[in-house]
């Protein structure tokens, strides 16, 4: 970031010194106000619950444009690479900073796919958990376990640790993901099989069992790939927020990540999609497309809690892109798997189209996100509704270790730790009650 030869000042009422503020311009994007040394000139504190106006940090991983509705990896527009990368391109791209060439793809499939196993301690470390756990649960326990069996990559300081965290995440993820649903079926473990693409090798541990030979659907492996490109990094979202003032603590990078797979889980951010579903399903077995307006008049009314899931963006006031490109896969799946006349995508076409017209939803300028059309895809592909949100963080993970690797190789990385405005008691003596 440079210095603008624009300050800003901010002055007082009271009569206090006015003081001059720095301001910073990115490559692109908005400019900010620097305020670190606010507290120290005038004993102030700003209040932004939310982060609604406040850049927590510099990064040059993903940029976007809410607007625009526009989505950079690395300065790629996510239109080209959904359809030019597969995801491991991608992952290379979020961690080094550009695509690579033949041998450095070449180099890095290999050293992901060479780390795919878990521990075999980890097969009962999950058997601890009950069959009906949710997979989110399961996964942020599997997660934060992967510290205590990987001490070798853990020592912060060290590039070299880093790096092989980073990959030993990238890879134990669809393992882990994997694991947590056999387990919950109550099937074997499929080990990984290295002749296979990263997202076909995550397939067949999903659905392949010892009995039978499991061949991958080529159709089916390229639209769960794209899935994991479109959810790969997200710039400053709650989940990476998590990540990065986790690890700001110097806390090791299974930890880290483990608080972001915790955070994802919530249904405002990961586990929208999860919640988009079950709200497609319950509104077609009400009655589906007779009951749509119905529906969408509880969604407006304030005092019904109802939520258009899949709708709406803290920063995109503009068509997701990354919707546009699910909606077109959707379209793919359903056709490649003769499922064209899939009654929920029906039914959410309609919402959409009902929500792109209603002023309601024109005025607030909310759009469908990624998670309108990805729970549709995902459950045409055979994944539980319940492990959605696994396969978000799954493909995360690259964006939250990138981001974290980020903040550490950052000279002006401080442990992240925000002030208030306290509004209790004030000092009071104790009495007894
Ligand atoms: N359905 C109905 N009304 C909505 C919706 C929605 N999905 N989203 C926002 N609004 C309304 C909201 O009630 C508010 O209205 P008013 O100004 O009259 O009070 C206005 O729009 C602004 O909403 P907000 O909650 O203040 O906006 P936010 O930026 O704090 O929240 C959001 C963003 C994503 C949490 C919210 O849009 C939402 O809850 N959407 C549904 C959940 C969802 O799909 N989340 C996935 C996000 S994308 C995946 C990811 O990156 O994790």
């Amino acid at each position: 970031m440079k210095l603008s030869d624009t300050k800003a000042t901010l002055s007082f009422s009271n009569g206090k010194p006015s003081m001059d503020l720095p301001v910073y311009s990115g490559s692109v994007g908005p400019d900010v106000i620097d305020i670190r040394k606010l507290y120290g000139q005038t004993g102030l504190f700003t209040y932004d619950p939310g982060f609604m106006s406040t850049a927590a940090c510099q990064s040059s991983i993903t940029y976007i444009d809410g607007d625009k509705g526009e989505l950079l990896y690395r300065g790629y527009p996510i239109e080209q690479l959904a359809v030019n990368c597969d995801f491991m391109d991608i992952c290379y791209l979020i961690l080094n900073g550009d695509l690579p060439d033949g041998e450095q793809k070449k180099d890095f499939d290999n050293q992901v796919t060479r780390h795919t196993m878990v521990n075999e301690q980890m097969h009962f470390f999950l058997r601890g958990f009950r069959r009906d756990a949710h997979p989110m649960a399961v996964l942020t326990g599997l997660v934060g376990g992967l510290s205590a069996f990987y001490h070798d990559s853990t020592d912060i300081t060290n590039p070299m640790h880093r790096h092989i965290s980073a990959i030993r995440l990238i890879a134990k993820m669809p393992t882990l993901v994997a694991m947590a649903y056999k387990y919950s079926i109550g099937q074997p473990y499929v080990y990984p099989q290295n002749n296979l693409s990263y997202t076909g090798n995550f397939l067949r541990m999903m659905f392949a069992n010892p009995c039978e030979e499991y061949v991958v659907n080529p159709v089916v492996e390229k639209a769960l790939d794209r899935i994991f490109i479109l959810h790969a990094d997200h710039e400053q979202n709650a989940s990476t927020s998590t990540v990065r003032l986790c690890g700001s603590s110097g806390t090791n990078p299974f930890a880290a990540i483990a608080a972001g797979v915790a955070c994802l889980w919530g249904p405002a951010h990961g586990g929208a999609n999860e919640a988009c579903l079950n709200m497609l399903e319950e509104i077609q077995a009400n009655g589906g497309m007779a009951k749509v307006g119905e529906f969408m008049e509880q969604v407006k009314d304030k005092n019904s809690g109802v939520r258009l899931m899949g709708f709406g963006h803290r920063v995109y006031k503009n068509y997701d892109p990354r919707a546009k490109l699910m909606q077109q896969t959707c379209k793919e799946v359903l056709a490649s798997l003769g499922l064209e006349s899939d009654p929920l995508f029906k039914l959410a076409m309609e919402l959409e189209r009902i929500a792109l017209e209603d002023p309601y939803f024109v005025e607030r300028k909310l759009y469908p996100n990624v998670d309108f059309y990805s729970g549709i895809v995902q459950r045409a592909i055979g994944i539980p509704t319940a492990l959605f949100t696994a396969i978000f963080s799954l493909a995360r993970t690259v964006g939250w270790i990138a981001q974290w690797n980020e903040m550490l190789s950052d000279p002006e990385y401080k442990i992240g730790r925000p002030r208030q405005i306290y509004s209790g008691e004030s000092s009071r003596q104790y009495k007894k009650k």
